[in-house]
């Protein structure tokens, strides 16, 4: 008989609950929600630190005040008077190339320039060990291939910080905890490539998740999920606060508001109404 469904993830049966093997009530209590979020994504349990930077990832990711597309979105459907899901769904909506969402096409760079990029549900492979000068040709490709093209690298650059301190945290934590292998060197050289070729875009916390995730060996299509994780906590938050503390029904003032379309103007006669 076929199933319905097969599942590698999660097995349950009367009063069991098995994440990847693992009894959740064992999880419980002994393992972060970070390490359990590896364990989702990769299939094992940390061995090491992974799991201490992925928490890392998630504090970073948390909030960013109002001012993100996708706290915005969520704050201005809660001020219609969505129920809670459905208005953090709507900062969940947002999350994209832009904003949120860079570390996806980023990690897609990283790992096909280092040879680690697997198929998709197969993990990437171990980053191969190279010198910083081969790091730094790979990244000036990766720039020169993009300034070319007058596209904007994902992961960089950031409408407030010249320095995201979100990146320089993850990056400390990842040079301590030994983690910071070549796919979060290249992004660091990228960085410095731009700013030699006078487009000085500091690495945001976008690119230094796809870093830090092709490191641990994640395929670059499930990065923005963390991103995801991380941010429906902040989401919660301020789609809580708009209904506790504004009023109903937020939208900019009428002066804020340009229209640029044709003045006021008679409709044409018709004999055929509808038409
Ligand atoms: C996030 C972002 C929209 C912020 O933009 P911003 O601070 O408002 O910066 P601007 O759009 O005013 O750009 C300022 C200059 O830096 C350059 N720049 C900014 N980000 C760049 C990037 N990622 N790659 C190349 N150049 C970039 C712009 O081309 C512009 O140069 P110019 O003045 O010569 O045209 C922008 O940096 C970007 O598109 N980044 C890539 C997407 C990304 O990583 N998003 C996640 C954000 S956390």
């Amino acid at each position: 008989m076929t199933s319905f469904w097969s599942t590698a993830l999660t097995q349950v049966r009367p009063n069991e609950i098995r994440v990847r093997g693992y009894d959740v009530a064992e999880l419980m209590g002994s393992r972060s929600f970070g390490d359990v979020v590896y364990l989702l994504m990769s299939g094992e349990l940390p061995s090491g630190r992974e799991g201490a930077m992925v928490e890392a990832i998630l504090v970073a990711g948390a909030d960013h005040s109002v001012a993100a597309p996708s706290t915005a979105a969520a704050r201005l459907v809660a001020s219609g008077g969505a129920p809670l899901q459905a208005a953090a769904a709507a900062g969940i909506i947002a999350l994209d190339a832009h904003h949120g969402g860079a570390m996806e096409a980023l990690a897609c760079m990283l790992q096909e320039a280092l040879g680690t990029a697997a198929p998709p549900g197969e993990r990437p492979g171990p980053a191969p060990k190279l010198p910083d000068d081969e790091i730094r040709r790979r990244a000036a490709a990766i720039v020169d291939e993009a300034l070319a093209a007058r596209r904007r690298l994902p992961g960089f650059g950031h409408p407030v910080h010249k320095r995201d301190p979100r990146t320089e945290r993850l990056r400390v934590l990842a040079q301590e905890w030994g983690l910071y292998v070549p796919h979060f060197r290249l992004v660091d050289a990228i960085g410095g490539e731009m700013a030699a070729r006078g487009k000085p875009a500091a690495v945001n916390v976008d690119g230094a998740i796809a870093g830090i995730l092709s490191d641990l060996r994640l395929d670059w299509r499930i990065s923005r999920g963390f991103y995801v994780i991380a941010r429906a906590a902040g989401l919660v938050a301020h789609v809580y606060e708009q209904s506790v503390r504004e009023k109903p029904f937020k939208a900019p003032s009428w002066s804020e508001i340009e229209y640029l379309g044709p003045g006021p103007r008679p409709v044409p006669c018709t004999d055929e109404p509808g038409r």
